[in-house]
């Protein structure tokens, strides 16, 4: 499957790694695409993925990605062409969020961002995953002491199925993949931020994940 991930950062040339290493294709969208190969992050990929502009990659995707700020990625999705993204699976992995002096602070407190994403680009099928942990983790899923979760939320069950799928490829076993449900369940993932940000602060480390026990 071809895979157009919007941004050029950590999150998605990790996430571009694992889907290589799965037998995906990957191409990556940019706002100056000559300048982003010249990123770690894009080296780091071996010259195996384009940088193309963000509507290029949205175009040619058969599922896209979001890897880009949460506070600024509504605007961006708007500016692409909306005949990009129709049909298609749009996963947000991104956590909306400004920085205040006391720390973080949700810029949808009784929403999510994926809902105002999907509210934004109806035509797409939108699914929020992997925003619950580092990169680190999305790195090496079975790295940690024990095995953890990760959550898919959206409205259409063959979009979250295929998500799973996906995330199975990426090495995230079989039971550790939790269907949240319709994308108004986003709430939950996107504002455990603040947990996340504060067990952070105090542990020391990003390189932890959530454990759902029954
Ligand atoms: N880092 C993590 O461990 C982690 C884990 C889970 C979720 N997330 C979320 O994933 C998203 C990406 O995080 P990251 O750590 O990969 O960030 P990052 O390393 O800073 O990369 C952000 C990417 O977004 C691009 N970008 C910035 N503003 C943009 C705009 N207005 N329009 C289009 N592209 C823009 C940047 O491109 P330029 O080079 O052009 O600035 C860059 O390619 C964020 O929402 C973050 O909250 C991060």
């Amino acid at each position: 499957m071809l895979v157009a991930i919007l941004g050029t950062g950590s999150v998605a040339c990790t996430i571009a790694l694992r889907l290589l290493g799965a037998g995906h294709e990957v191409v990556l969208g940019a706002r100056n695409p000559a300048t982003a190969t010249d990123r770690d992050w894009v080296r780091e990929l071996g010259g195996k993925v384009e940088v193309v502009s963000l509507s290029a990659a949205a175009s040619a995707g058969e599922v896209v990605v979001n890897a880009t700020p949460g506070s600024t990625t509504v605007e961006m999705l708007i500016d692409l062409d909306a005949a990009a993204l129709t049909g298609k699976v749009l996963i947000d992995t991104a956590n909306a969020v400004v920085f205040g002096e006391s720390g973080p602070l949700l810029m949808y407190p009784n929403g999510s961002l994926a809902e105002r994403i999907q509210q934004a680009v109806p035509r797409a099928k939108v699914v929020k995953t992997l925003n619950t942990m580092n990169t680190a983790v999305q790195a090496d899923p079975t790295g940690m002491a024990g095995p953890t979760s990760a959550f898919v939320s959206g409205d259409d069950p063959e979009a979250r199925s295929l998500v799973t799928s996906l995330l199975h490829d990426m090495g995230w076993p079989p039971d550790s993949v939790i269907d949240l449900g319709g994308i108004a369940s986003a709430r939950g993932p996107e504002h455990y931020f603040m947990l996340f940000f504060g067990l952070a602060r105090a542990l020391g480390t990003r390189r932890f994940n959530i454990a759902v026990v029954r």
